[in-house]
Formats: structure tokens, C-alpha cells, sequence
């Protein structure tokens, strides 16, 4: 059982209660902020469902709306009026994107290219996280930026002005800037290519396309040109695979459970976390698979199991980036050492994950080593009830809350309440299916 308390603190009872049932997760939060993002900028209307409502993407929302972009909520459904590729606003507030990094990271590409001035700012972790590495290129695009620490942090100034197309090697695996240089290069003359050191997500280019605008993709590589207006269309959001990953794992190491996870976006860059407990030994199976609005979509059954150590480095870690403190809890569990490689961008997430999640699993007993770019982690029986913190950030709120689960007697979880982040409702989800 789950015991709301008045402040930020949320206590998880431990002891291996199964998990049982199903339930479809909120929207996924990445393709969420695009639908509002790329919707604003199609010409007439743009209907959105399964949206995720949470702090991070009502950023978007607001920033969008700053922008003279009329948006409605109800529910899960968004209707957006776009005014087409040159309808913005010139704002008359600093746009705030809180903690959304995917916010601040694809305004500042859209804002660059636009005919007026901007500021944008964030919350206190957003604050000190980098942005040099969306100011550089868009830089080179022509963009006028000024920011912090040499343009390093936000708040940032942008001027708009007129881009010219590039082709960039990005230094560093990364979904916001590959998709900040996409939007900028739909307003860039000529060409803009992005070329990929290890693929990430293609959220950006798969909704483009499904508005209808050209572009011209290989494995590492995404080109687009500076693009006419397209027309508002429908946009399917389906579940979001990182909120699932946190039920996914609860299921696998509370032995007896076995929960059904519908509707959940399965995008190939996204399905690292399946992979890895996979390969764990996890019972995870995907079933009625299907493709909505160009995103592939399916039901996960997750069964508890027994899980074994492994390795996890390269390729995979951009896969499955955001699962990657939900992974450190199933390896807390598994039989043998877990090592976690190659992950330095833990550390430049909503707070420094590997710190974090080394300090928190310590405290309640886990045998986690830090490393400079991931973990080791040595699986236990169980681990001890106790108060550990969030850090401010949702996934290692989550995350921590699973680990509680499988601990004896109660864990407490300061600053619980982040997770309203990217999943509302999330205490309620683990009460129900435990019954
Ligand atoms: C995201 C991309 C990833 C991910 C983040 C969301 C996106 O970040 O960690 O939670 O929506 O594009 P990076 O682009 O920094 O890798």
C-alpha cells in the first residue's frame, strides 16, 4: 500500500506485494511536447489525442500559447490553431520551460529563426543544464543567441534572424538537438543535415513526415529544407514506454505479478529497456502490435522473474537513457554484477543521475558503485526500508519508489511529488495494481 502525506513525501510499503492488472500509461512525454510543438506550427488545425497533461509538455503548451498560438486542453485531446511556419508573436514575457529540457531546447531552435526577440528561462535545475549544445550549431546556422556563461545556460536572449542551412556532426547523442536543428531548418535556406554519432529517438522526423513535410533520412543521417506551410492533421500520442519501464520493472522482481501494459509507443529507439531486462531474464512480451500516426504501438505483458546481472554499454544507452535509473533498481535484484557503461549523460539529465541513484540505492542497502559514466551494481535479496530522496527529479522518484517495493518495511521518499514531471497519477497506477 501507497500512503499519500500532506508534504512532498510519499511512503512506499515494501515486502513484495504483487502487481497485478492493467493499465495503459499516460502519453508519452517526447512525442507529446512535438504534437504541440509542430502542430503550432502547421497552418489550421491541429487535433491531438492520448496528450500527455503533466507539468513538462503544459510548458510547451504555454510557451507555444506566448506565442500567439491559440491551444485548448480537455483531457487527453488538444486542439491547436496554428498560423502556419511564419505566425508567431514576438513574446511579451520570458518564456519560462520549468523543467522541461525538451522545451527550452526545441524553442531555442525555433525561436532563432524567427523575426522577433525572445527570452527563454527554466526552473533551477533546467538553469544549470547545458545548452551550448543547441547554441553552437544553431550559431553556425546564423542564429543570435546570448545566454549565461557564454551563452552555456539558460536564460537565453535569441534574436531572431535568417538561418542558413548546415551540415553538423552532432559531438553528442541527443534527440533535443537533432530536433532544435530540424525546426530551425525548416526556416534555414538550403539544406540542414544532422548526422547522428548513434541513433536517437526520430520522434521530430516521423511527425513531420506525417504533416506531410519532405524529409530525407538514412541510418545516421536526417536532411530537411526549408519547408512550405503544411496543414494541421490528427496526431495519435500513444502511452509512453518510460512510464511503463517503471511498471515493467516493478513486475519482474515482485514475484507473483503479472500486469498488461497497453497502447505504448514501441518505437525502435525507444525499446532499449525491453532489450536490456530482456536479456535480464525479464518475462516481457509484446503483443498486438500496430502503427498509429507512423509510431509503432503495442501491449507489454510483463511477468515476474528471475533476473541475472549483464552489461550494458554503446549503442543501446540512447535507447534506453531515460530507463536507465529503473534498470539500476532491476539490477539491484538480479544474480551477479550489473554494469552500466557509456552513460555519461546520466549526469546532465533533470539532476546528475548516476550521482543520485548511487547515493539513494545506498541508502537503502543496495551495492551500487559510482562510476565517472555509469554504475556497478551488485544484486541483493532485498534491500531495507528507509528515507531517501528525489533529488527534485521524477524518474529517480519513480524509480526509488519501485525500489521500495522490494524492500523490507517502509521507504519514504522525499520531494515525492515530482512526478507530476511526466506522470501524473503515478502513486494512484502502483496502489491499484497492488491491490
Ligand atoms: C528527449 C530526448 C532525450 C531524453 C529526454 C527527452 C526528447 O534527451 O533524455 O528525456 O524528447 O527529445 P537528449 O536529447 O538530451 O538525449
Amino acid at each position: 500500500m501507497v500512503v499519500f502525506s500532506s508534504m512532498s513525501q510519499e511512503n512506499i510499503k515494501g515486502d513484495s506485494i504483487p502487481l497485478r492488472g492493467e493499465f495503459t500509461p499516460p502519453g508519452d512525454k517526447s512525442i507529446s511536447h512535438r504534437a504541440v510543438i509542430i502542430g503550432s506550427l502547421a497552418k489550421g488545425v491541429t487535433t491531438v489525442k492520448g496528450f500527455l497533461t503533466c507539468d513538462d509538455t503544459l510548458s510547451s503548451v504555454k510557451a507555444m500559447m506566448m506565442l500567439g498560438v491559440p491551444i485548448e486542453i480537455h483531457k487527453t485531446n488538444v486542439e491547436i490553431r496554428g498560423n502556419g511556419l511564419f505566425g508567431f508573436g514576438e513574446p511579451e514575457d520570458t518564456i519560462n520551460a520549468e523543467n522541461s529540457g525538451t522545451t527550452a531546447r526545441l524553442l531555442t531552435g525555433l525561436l532563432s529563426a524567427q523575426s522577433f526577440f525572445a527570452t527563454i528561462t527554466g526552473d533551477k535545475y533546467l538553469r544549470v543544464r547545458p545548452m551550448e549544445r543547441v547554441v553552437k550549431p544553431l550559431t553556425l546556422m546564423g542564429a543570435r543567441i546570448w545566454g549565461r556563461d557564454g551563452g552555456k545556460r539558460l536564460p537565453l536572449a535569441i534574436q531572431g534572424t535568417k538561418l542558413s542551412g548546415i551540415r553538423y556532426e552532432l559531438p553528442v547523442a541527443s534527440a533535443q538537438v537533432k530536433s532544435a536543428l530540424l525546426l530551425a531548418g525548416l526556416y534555414a535556406q538550403g539544406e540542414t543535415e544532422v548526422i547522428e554519432p548513434t541513433p536517437t529517438r526520430d520522434h521530430t522526423e516521423r511527425m513531420l513526415t506525417h504533416c506531410g513535410v519532405y524529409i530525407e533520412r538514412n541510418s545516421t543521417s536526417v536532411k530537411i529544407r526549408s519547408g512550405e506551410d503544411f496543414k494541421g492533421t490528427e496526431i495519435s500520442v500513444p502511452a509512453d514506454i518510460s512510464s511503463a519501464a517503471f511498471f515493467m520493472v516493478a513486475a519482474l522482481m515482485n514475484p507473483g505479478s503479472e500486469i498488461l501494459i497497453k497502447n505504448v509507443g514501441i518505437n525502435p529507439e525507444r525499446i532499449g529497456s525491453i532489450e536490456i531486462l530482456k536479456k535480464m531474464g525479464g518475462f516481457i512480451e509484446i503483443i498486438n502490435k500496430r502503427d498509429e500516426s507512423r509510431e509503432p504501438v503495442g501491449d507489454i505483458l510483463a511477468r515476474s522473474s528471475t533476473l541475472k546481472a549483464t552489461e550494458i554499454k554503446g549503442d543501446i544507452i540512447p535507447k534506453a537513457i531515460d530507463e536507465l535509473p529503473i534498470i539500476a533498481v532491476a539490477a539491484c535484484f538480479a544474480e551477479g554484477e550489473t554494469i552500466i557503461k557509456d552513460a555519461k549523460e546520466l549526469r546532465v539529465k533533470e539532476t546528475d543521475r548516476i550521482k543520485a541513484m548511487t547515493t539513494e540505492l545506498k541508502k537503502l542497502g543496495a551495492e551500487v558503485e559510482e562510476l565517472d559514466d555509469g554504475m556497478i551494481i551488485k544484486g541483493k535479496e532485498n534491500l531495507i526500508g528507509g528515507k531517501c530522496s528525489s533529488w527534485g527529479d521524477h524518474r529517480v522518484a519513480m524509480a526509488l519508489a519501485v525500489a521500495g517495493t522490494r524492500a523490507k518495511g517502509t521507504t519514504v521518499i522525499d520531494g515525492g511529488d515530482c512526478v507530476s514531471v511526466s506522470f501524473p497519477g503515478f502513486f494512484d497506477v502502483m496502489r491499484k495494481l497492488r491491490g
